[in-house]
């Protein structure tokens, strides 16, 4: 049985290494990506999408192409963007509204980026595994989106002052 939390936190601590000193936010959502993909067993599908206009648009991700627009509060991405809160489907089959980009993937996990009180994105894990995700995964992915908002809040009030 795997450590869950011990594993979420050696990946925070790759994320920390990759990110340190670098600003580029489509780098390090790239590198996020894939630590993600590579780091955690048994998922088809890792990424962000954006807000962008009043609607989400795929940013860097893992795994097989993927529908480029959501609008705000559709499929289970749009609602977590919506809500501002994660959204954990243990079975995609049985949640109203899943977009199905890959018809493989049988659960979800969606993390809101909230930035300066506003959700920014999402970051979306698929798994072909029935139930794949519980409250470690959110915690531990709510952990890493963290890191990677807040590493680019201290970039941006850089600038800014
Ligand atoms: N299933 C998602 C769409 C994105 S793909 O899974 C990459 C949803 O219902 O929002």
């Amino acid at each position: 049985m795997t450590d869950k939390p011990a594993l979420y936190r050696d990946l925070a601590r790759q994320l920390e290494a990759l990110i340190a000193g670098e600003p580029d936010r489509i780098a390090n959502a790239a590198n996020l990506a894939a630590l993600v993909y590579h780091g955690l067993p048994d998922l088809n599908w890792a990424g962000f999408y954006f807000a962008q206009d009043g609607e989400l648009v795929l940013g860097p991700f893992q795994g097989r192409p993927a529908c480029v627009r959501i609008a705000w509060g559709a499929g289970v991405c749009g609602a977590a963007a919506a809500r501002g809160t994660s959204v954990l489907v243990p079975d995609v089959h049985i949640f109203a509204g899943h977009i199905a980009c890959d018809p493989a993937s049988r659960s979800e996990l969606v993390v809101p980026l909230i930035e300066a009180g506003r959700v920014a994105g999402v970051l979306d894990l698929d798994s072909p595994l029935l139930a794949r995700f519980d409250a470690d995964d959110e915690a531990g992915c709510a952990a890493l989106v963290r890191l990677f908002v807040e590493h680019h809040a201290r970039y941006s009030a850089a600038l800014s002052s």
